[in-house]
């Protein structure tokens, strides 16, 4: 694939290119806690079992058929940034709809009697979905939310260091700095590469920064920016290896792959459904691990994880039933066929966009740090939010616009709705825009 580069540079018999992480690395992570560590299994038994690698050759089918009203965007919108918010499905707006009418013709019975039963049974399909404890995943509004929950939650003390990287989202990063600002704890950031093809090089950073007051690490699953997927099973050994907290901000992963707590193993997990797993605006996800939960104990769960305690208030149980529902559409669809899908696309576009002259593809290539979203780093001489106007305006299509002080471009989501006549259509609107 022009402008791809291989998925390690180590090509040594002691790479193991399945997990896109060289043996030699993968012990340096588990440094001092290499016996505790080992009592977990083989270097295999920690693969990205659960990630999907690159999808096979083939024809892109679409999933959605036109015009079967499976989704409300409209037929002549190409829509590519689910990324920042994802269309809700006729199915799950449908369900929320009913709970909304449920609860309008008799408040409270309603709300404390059945829609509430609709809306723990969403959490039991999410943690099902997420492969955790009931007892393990609370209903949140945003990644945001629960970000700030578990950064409230943690008993950090002066002199104590947060490690994290230099391409967090606002909704994953501010929540240290109020912990830096109020408390006294220290900040360091890992410099993530751009673009990012060897998870080694990622790993080697990681290790390099870490120190004795380091008591979590929070990365992004994917970040915002490339939409490089993080090595997060080996930051959680290397996070258990040095006892402190892995701290995910998973607003990019669930709906966007298979994502799989048990195999992923960090510590805590924030979601946003509203993006990649196509659900009602206003609804997220926090998985906090049973055994950290003496360590990450936010106010707000002060009563457990249930939808509705005394702690936590009443909240917008129509929305919560509606994403219950859209878990149930990406079930129906098939989770590794739609993981597939979207990655289809997205190998399509960036051997497309990096032929393009004046375009830099920002993200990842073939490798197991790709992830379906796209980026591309254009010309200084190029107003981003204008290109993305434009794209709008004139051809229909949505992208976002990045404004990142390392990286500026536009970022392009695909998902189920997605077709190759998209990318193609994305990609002329390109040519067309920037010639
Ligand atoms: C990596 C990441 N974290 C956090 C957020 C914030 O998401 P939300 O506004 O749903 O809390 C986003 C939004 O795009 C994101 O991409």
């Amino acid at each position: 694939m022009p402008g791809e580069p291989p998925t390690s540079r180590s090509g040594s018999t002691e790479s193991a290119p399945e997990l896109g992480l060289s043996r030699r690395t993968f012990i340096g992570a588990m440094g001092a806690g290499a016996a505790a560590l080992s009592a977990g299994g083989a270097i295999s038994s920690c693969a990205y079992v659960h990630e999907p690698g690159a999808p096979a050759e083939g024809a892109i089918t679409s999933m959605i058929k036109r015009g079967t009203g499976e989704f409300m965007l409209p037929p002549d919108l190409v829509y590519m940034n689910n990324g920042s918010l994802g269309p809700t499905s006729v199915s799950a707006f449908d369900a929320a709809m009913r709970a909304w009418r449920d609860v309008q013709s008799d408040p409270v019975v309603q709300a404390w009697g059945p829609v509430l039963k609709q809306a723990e049974r969403a959490l039991a399909t999410a943690a099902d979905y997420l492969a955790c404890g009931v007892d393990e995943l609370a209903v949140t509004r945003n990644t945001t939310e629960g970000m700030n929950l578990v950064a409230q939650g943690i008993n950090l003390q002066p002199g104590d260091a947060v490690l994290t990287t230099d391409h967090e989202h606002a909704g994953g990063s501010l929540c240290w700095r109020h912990v830096q600002k109020y408390r006294g704890v220290r900040i360091d950031d890992v410099t993530l590469p751009v673009p990012a093809n060897d998870a080694d090089e990622i790993m080697r950073r990681f290790e390099r920064a870490i120190t004795p007051q380091t008591k979590v690490i929070s990365v992004s699953h994917v970040t915002y920016t490339t939409g490089m997927k993080l090595p997060i099973t080996h930051l959680a050994q290397l996070a258990e290896a040095h006892d402190c907290l892995l701290i995910v901000d998973g607003a990019q992963g669930p709906g966007a792959m298979h994502v799989n707590m048990r195999d992923l193993r960090c510590h805590a997990y924030a979601t946003s459904a509203h993006k990649w797993l196509l659900a009602p605006m206003g609804t997220g996800l926090l998985y906090l691990r049973k055994d950290v939960q003496d360590r990450i104990a936010p106010m707000m769960l002060a009563q457990g994880m249930r939808v509705y305690t005394g702690a936590s208030g009443t909240r917008d149980l129509p929305a919560i039933v509606g994403m219950g529902a859209a878990i149930d559409f990406m079930r129906d669809k098939g989770v590794e066929r739609v993981a597939q899908h979207a990655m289809t696309l997205r190998n399509d576009l960036y051997a497309r966009c990096a032929a393009l002259p004046n375009v830099e593809v920002a993200s990842p290539g073939r490798s197991q740090l790709a992830s379906p979203l796209v980026t591309l780093r254009l010309p200084p001489s190029v107003n981003h939010a204008g290109l993305a106007r434009r794209l709008h305006d004139r051809h229909r299509i949505v992208v976002k616009v990045l404004s990142h002080p390392a990286l500026k471009g536009i970022r392009i989501s695909s998902h189920v709705y997605n077709t190759a006549d998209h990318v193609d259509q994305l990609v002329r609107a390109l040519r067309a825009e920037l010639s």
